[in-house]
């Protein structure tokens, strides 16, 4: 690959020895080398009118891999990167229109083939979650410069249906306040805030600066649709440090209150029992966690806030949002949710939140932070939550698990939330095989099986979605156990159990469940298996789970077999339906 031209120049004359690059910014992008063997190093980079920025990376003289940093703010400045580690690291540093390795980007062999991962580094919780004029806005917990957790700086990625994602240049950076910790945003339409105009409205974003004294809230704002994001130069604007006595203090969750019930343009009413943020007399609300729960702040120009009140029993991100109760707009409960999927129904008048039944939970297993985006168009409430999966060593670790919605149902326990796969999803399925008939585990582990070694029309045998997946493209199946006379059964995928139902200690793997009519023997699942990661929906979503998919199981003398294998003794298997999921970055 051509490399710019750099003026190096060697200085010694820190206290830490330090290496400095200085060159002019002509390119998109600048690559640098990276190994998870070095330790982490003091990285400067400095440019006139750009803000000083001081990460930790592992420039390495013998990468393993490379990450990028977008040099879009950069262009045409005279750009400095001081480094207190080895010289000879920062010389293979290099700019290029293009990011090293972009040929195979998200076709290396562990990339989620339909779920956000980011291009390079790492990835945790979303943040500001939003539509706003046709795109989806998902911003995320980002480590650019390696694939393990540091330097926080939000990402960001923009996707016109919540499936297919572009990703964007990052936008929130490490500054003197703290590293960017998360947050969410608001699109602030009566330019409350002033940060915009009555014809340009912001959208206006909080989040959490953290540094080792404490972490405090900060905001900024977009006028340019959520690409690029100015800072407040009255930042922070919360410092709960004192009052709390605590470190802890993070993740603000805005939304206006009222939500109002006015449909847009061309929207049904009926359909639509709530929206934030859509015009009326009201005021901004902000959830933050505090010490052991969440606490709720209210301001009327989003610069401003008043503690309100707090419910104990809450860690990290924090949502709070109303849903009708089977749909009914007469009967609205606000649900108040933390970073574990565990969450409290109640009610809300806009400054306290009264929880009325909890904690209850809906969702186990890898999903954590995660959010629900505001101003969906449509009004409903979708969620999408983190997974840290490894992704065994590629130059990015972490990923976003599938958009779901979220209703409350009346269930025979109480009104819960029921989370499913959003309908959008659908449009990547490609039939491969149904079944109406019921087939004993036998007939059922054979279809499948014997559908795992033809390739699809068109497509090489190697590239078959079913021949152990992890070099396909996904999997969704659909279908319904039926225990006639087992205890126990389930399913397993190339060795790794996906579903394992005890009826005598109603657990699915490991965790109580109990169908809604208890005298069911059956269960239905919904799994959506993508190359390094498994999603199971229970019973039309009234229950799921998620984890990483391992590599095929067993050991060379004694491989677990390829494919699917219902287990169980007297069972059948009824309704299934196989459907190869198509990749979002074709
Ligand atoms: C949750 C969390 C948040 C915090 C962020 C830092 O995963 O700990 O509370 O804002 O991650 O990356």
């Amino acid at each position: 690959m051509k490399r710019s031209l750099f003026a190096l120049v060697a200085l010694f004359a820190l206290s830490v020895q330090a290496a400095e690059l200085s060159f002019k910014v002509k390119c998109k992008y600048l690559n640098l080398p990276i190994s998870q063997q070095e330790s982490r190093r003091r990285l400067l980079f400095q440019a006139k009118g750009v803000d000083d920025l001081s990460v930790v990376a592992r420039l390495s003289a013998a990468p393993e891999y490379w990450v990028f940093k977008d040099l879009t703010a950069y262009k045409g400045k005279t750009l400095t990167l001081t480094f207190e580690g080895d010289e000879k690291a920062l010389l293979l540093v290099y700019q290029a229109d293009t990011i090293r390795d972009a040929s195979t980007m998200y076709r290396e062999e562990y990339r989620p083939q339909f779920h956000f991962s980011s291009r390079r580094g790492w990835l945790n919780d979303p943040n500001g979650c939003i539509w706003h004029d046709g795109l989806y806005h998902l911003y995320y917990q980002h480590n650019p410069f390696e694939r393990e957790w540091e330097n926080m700086t939000w990402g960001h990625a923009t996707s016109p249906d919540l499936l297919h994602w572009t990703e964007q240049a990052p936008v929130l950076f490490p500054d003197t306040l703290g590293t960017m910790y998360s947050g969410s945003a608001v699109f602030d339409k009566d330019n409350t805030s002033g940060f915009g105009t009555k014809k340009n409205p912001p959208l206006v974003y909080a989040y959490t600066a953290d540094r080792s004294e404490k972490e405090v809230q900060c905001i900024a704002y977009s006028l340019d649709g959520g690409m690029t994001l100015h800072k407040y130069e009255g930042n922070p604007v919360i410092d709960s440090h004192d009052k709390w006595q605590t470190h802890d203090t993070r993740d603000p969750r805005l939304f206006w209150w009222p939500p109002s019930n006015s449909p847009l343009k061309g929207e049904d009413k009926s359909s639509l029992p709530l929206r934030e943020g859509w015009g009326g007399s009201g005021w901004w609300v902000l959830v933050l966690n505090e010490r052991n729960g969440h606490s709720i702040y209210t301001s009327d120009n989003l610069k401003d806030w008043t503690y309100q009140s707090h419910v104990n029993g809450f860690w990290e991100c924090p949502d709070l949002f109303p849903l009708a109760v089977d749909g009914n707009p007469s009967d609205v409960r606000w649900v108040m949710y933390g970073a574990s999927n565990t969450y409290m129904i109640g009610s809300f008048d806009g400054k306290v939140f009264t929880p009325e039944s909890g904690k209850h939970r809906f969702s186990t297993g890898a999903i954590y932070a995660a959010q629900t985006f505001n101003d969906v168009p449509d009004g409903r409430r979708i969620q999408i939550g983190w997974a840290n999966f490894d992704h065994r060593g590629m130059p990015f670790r972490g990923q976003m698990l599938l958009p779901t919605e979220l209703t409350l149902r009346t269930t025979k326990d109480g009104v819960r939330l029921v989370s499913k796969p959003i309908k959008e999803v659908a449009s990547l399925l490609k039939p491969l095989y149904s079944c109406d008939k019921a087939l004993n585990e036998q007939e059922a582990n054979a279809a499948l099986r014997t559908l795992s070694n033809s390739p699809l029309k068109g497509e090489k045998q190697k590239a078959s979605p079913l021949r152990g997946g992890l070099e396909g493209s996904g999997l969704h199946l659909h279908a319904t156990l039926n225990l006639t006379y087992a205890t126990s059964a389930g399913l397993k995928l190339d060795g790794q159990t996906l579903i394992d139902y005890d009826l005598n200690r109603n657990t699915l793997n490991g965790q109580f469940y109990s169908p809604q009519d208890p005298t069911s023997l059956s269960l239905t699942m919904d799994i959506y298996i993508d190359r390094t990661s498994v999603e199971v929906f229970i019973d039309d979503g009234l229950y799921n789970y998620s984890m990483e998919r391992k590599k095929s199981l067993g050991t060379p003398q004694n491989p677990a077999p390829k494919g699917f294998e219902f287990w169980g003794s007297d069972i059948n298997v009824t309704n299934i339906q196989l459907d190869a999921v198509k990749s979002i970055w074709d």
